[in-house]
C-alpha cells in the first residue's frame, strides 16, 4: 500500500526521548499525583458489557453535546476517529479540501483512501481563520469532506461560530461532510468561544480525545460525534479493527470525564502563566513575528530572514539543546511551532537557546 507517511509523528516520537529542553509538544504533561486518584476499581478490566466501549461514557459524551448515543462513537484517541471518518466517507477519487497550514494526519490519511486534496489556507493576516469565499471557490460536486481543526494546530486559532455555521451551510449546498477535530479547543476558558461545532450543522462531525488538554493521551480515549449515518460507518469499520475497546480505559475515562472540570483550569493555568514569558521574548525580537493563541500551550511563529526552519530545529536541538518543531511538518517552512507546558524557569531558558541557536543560524 502507498499512503504519505505520517512523518511528523515519526518525529515527535522520538524527540520525546532526545536530550535537550523539550519545547516540541502541544499536550499536556499527566496529571500530578493526587490530582486524578484512580481506585482499584477504574483500574479494573471488567466492563459494563458494551464492545462499542462503556455505555456510561456514550452517555456523558451525548449529554455534552445534546444529542444522543447513536450519534457517539469511541475511539482510540482522535487519531482513530480522524481516521474512521476519513475511511468512512472518503473513497479514491474523491475530493477533499484540507486547511493548511494543517496537521499532518489529515494529508496521510486523504492519500491513505486515495482522495485528493484541495488546501484551504489560513493565513497569518487573517488571524488564521479560514477565508470562506475562497472554500465556496473551493467547493464542487466531487468534494466529499472540508477538514478543520478548532482551536486550530499549529496556530491555536480560535474559530468563530459564525464561521463555522457559513462553512457547514457551504459544505452542504455540495453535500459535503465538515470534520473539525477539537481536540484544543477546551484550552479556552468555559463559555469563552469553547461551543462545539457539532451543532453548527447536520453535516458535521467533530473529534477529540482527553489526549491533548487533559494530559491523558495514555488512555487512548477518544471520540467522534457527528451523523447518525456516518456514526453507523464508523461502528461497522470499528468492528473490523477493534473487537472490544480497551475496557481499563473506558473505566479509568469514566473517573477522568466525572473529574473533568477539575481538571480543565490546569492547562488554562499553565497558560496563563507561561504566554507572559512566551510573550516577552518574541517581542524583544524584531526577526520574530507569532500568532497570540487565545489558549493552549503553543506559539506558532515565523522567523524573519529564515526560509528553512527545519535546518534550525537541527541546530536547536544539537548545537543548543532546545527541541522545537520546524514549520515543514505543517507545510509552513519558514515557521516553528514552540511549546510552553514546562516551568517558567525551563520556558525562559529554552527561548534563550532558541534565541543563540536563531542567531547562530542567520549569521551562516
Ligand atoms: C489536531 C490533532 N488531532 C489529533 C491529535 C492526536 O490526538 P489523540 O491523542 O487524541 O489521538 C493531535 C496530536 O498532535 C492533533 O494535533
Amino acid at each position: 500500500m502507498e499512503f504519505e507517511p505520517f512523518q511528523y509523528m515519526r518525529f515527535a516520537k522520538r524527540l520525546e526521548y532526545a536530550d535537550g529542553i523539550f519545547m516540541a509538544g502541544s499536550g499536556m504533561n499527566k496529571p500530578k499525583p493526587g490530582v486524578l486518584d484512580f481506585k482499584p476499581a477504574d483500574l479494573s478490566i471488567e466492563s459494563l458489557c458494551s464492545n462499542y466501549g462503556d455505555p456510561r461514557n456514550v452517555a456523558w459524551l451525548a449529554e455534552k453535546y445534546a444529542t444522543t448515543g447513536e450519534h457517539v462513537v469511541m475511539t482510540a484517541g482522535s487519531s482513530e476517529a480522524n481516521f474512521l471518518v476519513f475511511a468512512s466517507q472518503l473513497s479514491a477519487g474523491d475530493k477533499v479540501i484540507i486547511e493548511t497550514p494543517g496537521y499532518p494526519q489529515f494529508f496521510s490519511l486523504a492519500s491513505l483512501v486515495g482522495a485528493e486534496v484541495l488546501p484551504l489556507p489560513r493565513r497569518f493576516e487573517d488571524g488564521f481563520q479560514p477565508d470562506v469565499s475562497e472554500l465556496r471557490k473551493l467547493l464542487d460536486d466531487g468534494v466529499r469532506m472540508v477538514v478543520l481543526t478548532n482551536l486550530h494546530n499549529p496556530s491555536m486559532a480560535r474559530m468563530p461560530r459564525e464561521i463555522m455555521v457559513e462553512i457547514a451551510e457551504a459544505a452542504a449546498k455540495v453535500g459535503a461532510l465538515v470534520l473539525v477535530d477539537e481536540v484544543y479547543v477546551d484550552h479556552l476558558k468555559p463559555g469563552d468561544g469553547d461551543e462545539s461545532a457539532f451543532s453548527a450543522g447536520d453535516n458535521v462531525v467533530v473529534t477529540s480525545s482527553l489526549t491533548k488538554v487533559y494530559g491523558l493521551s495514555g488512555l487512548r480515549f477518544g471520540w467522534a460525534v457527528g451523523p447518525k449515518s456516518l456514526a453507523s460507518t464508523m461502528l461497522d469499520l470499528i468492528d473490523v479493527v477493534d473487537p472490544e475497546l480497551p475496557t481499563v480505559t473506558q473505566n479509568m475515562a469514566h473517573y477522568a470525564l466525572e473529574n473533568l472540570a477539575r481538571l480543565r483550569p490546569i492547562a488554562r493555568r499553565l497558560h496563563e502563566q507561561n504566554w507572559p514569558v512566551v510573550k516577552e521574548w518574541a517581542d524583544a525580537r524584531e526577526d520574530v513575528e507569532y500568532f497570540h493563541p487565545p489558549g493552549g500551550i503553543t506559539v506558532w511563529l515565523r522567523v524573519k530572514g529564515v526560509a528553512e526552519t527545519g535546518n534550525l530545529a537541527t541546530v536547536a536541538r544539537q548545537d543548543y539543546g532546545v527541541l522545537v518543531v520546524p514549520g515543514e511538518y505543517f507545510q509552513s517552512p519558514g515557521w516553528l511551532r514552540v511549546g510552553y507546558k514546562i516551568e517558567p524557569t525551563a520556558v525562559r531558558e529554552g527561548l534563550a537557546r532558541l534565541g543563540k541557536a536563531i542567531d547562530d543560524f542567520k549569521s551562516h
